[in-house]
């Protein structure tokens, strides 16, 4: 293949992804890259294959991409346990209020043991609810079990009684799940569906104890909801992988807020995760060009 590459860490800028894919067979993007008409019209009618080095396909026209025959490799699998892992440190991190912890240290705030000093909520005994019982949903309650979990709950488009039977995790409607569960867990993927699913309704009917935890997509969450329900004792905490936009905004209102833990997007961000992720968008990208079967094609 003759390659022309984006050679940088930051984004491609709109201009020169639109300049760069005219005339190409393939494009290997990231989910940073909008793959929309405009960049389809510009590459033009010899662009036969797409690869998105990310699971999520939400930055991907796939209606268009569909009507103009083109295929698309994307990343499963390889990433669920880094995801899983970023998902219940944040969880962790949120409900036991680590990082405002670590501040007191810094900043002369610890003076003593005081015995309601610094509480938060514990998993043990818990009722656990999981929006999106997917490979990374599953993989995260599996690795809650051991924390003495006593509960799961699972919310999606239907019933996935063999996925839910590690956990015994009862599938339930939204709103049960909202007000049922002590910890909330969002790992779904954003469709038209689940976009603004977590929003005023949703909240104010979750406990005031109750944390909730965001590693799928930012547009999943009302955000303006979720300050709301922070802010005024709604909800305990939050933990957020995923914002909208990203970055967020240095000035933006959830980031003055001690009980909304913000992580950079960095649920896979493990060496050999985004290694291996690299490779399988690539390989995918090789076997469309050659017209074989993908390692992981998504199937439009
Ligand atoms: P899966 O396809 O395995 O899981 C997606 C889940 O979303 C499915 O269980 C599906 O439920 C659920 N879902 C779809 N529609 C709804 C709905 N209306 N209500 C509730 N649930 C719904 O994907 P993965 O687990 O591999 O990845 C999930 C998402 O996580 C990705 O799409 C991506 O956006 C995000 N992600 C984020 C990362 C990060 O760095 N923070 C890293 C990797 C992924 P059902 O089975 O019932 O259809
Ligand atoms: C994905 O793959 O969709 C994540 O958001 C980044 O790994």
């Amino acid at each position: 293949c003759r390659v022309q590459q984006w050679d940088s860490e930051e984004p491609v800028p709109r201009a020169e992804l639109l300049a760069g894919v005219a005339g190409k067979r393939g494009l290997l993007c990231l989910l940073s890259d909008r793959i929309d008409r405009e960049v389809l019209d510009a590459a033009g009618p010899g662009l036969k294959v797409i690869s998105t080095m990310s699971v999520g396909f939400d930055h991907l026209a796939l209606e268009e991409i569909k009507k103009r025959g083109i295929r698309v490799g994307y990343t499963p699998d390889v990433l669920t346990d880094a995801t899983a892992e970023l998902s219940v440190a944040l969880l962790l991190a949120a409900c036991r209020r680590l990082p405002e912890a670590v501040e007191q240290v810094k900043n002369g705030g610890w003076t003593t043991w005081k015995p309601l000093w610094m509480c938060g909520y514990g998993l043990s005994g818990s009722t656990v609810g999981i929006i999106g019982l997917g490979r990374i949903g599953q993989a995260v309650a599996h690795r809650l079990k051991p924390f003495g979990v006593k509960k799961f709950l699972y919310t999606g488009n239907r019933p996935k009684p063999e996925s839910a039977a590690e956990f015994e995790a009862e599938f339930v409607s939204l709103t049960r799940l909202a007000e049922e569960s002590d910890f909330v867990v969002v790992t779904c993927a954003l469709t038209p569906a689940t976009q603004g699913m977590c929003n005023k309704d949703f909240f104010s009917r979750m406990k005031k104890t109750s944390v909730f935890v965001n590693t799928s997509r930012g547009d999943v969450v009302n955000q303006e909801d979720l300050y709301d329900a922070l802010a005024h004792g709604q909800i305990a905490a939050a933990g957020l992988d995923v914002t909208t936009p990203e970055p967020l905004p240095t000035d933006h209102p959830l980031l003055s807020l001690k009980n909304c833990v913000i992580l950079p997007h960095v649920g896979s961000a493990t060496y050999a995760t985004r290694s291996t992720m690299a490779v399988l968008a690539a390989n995918n990208l090789l076997a469309g060009l050659r017209g074989e079967p993908m390692p992981h094609e998504l199937l439009l």
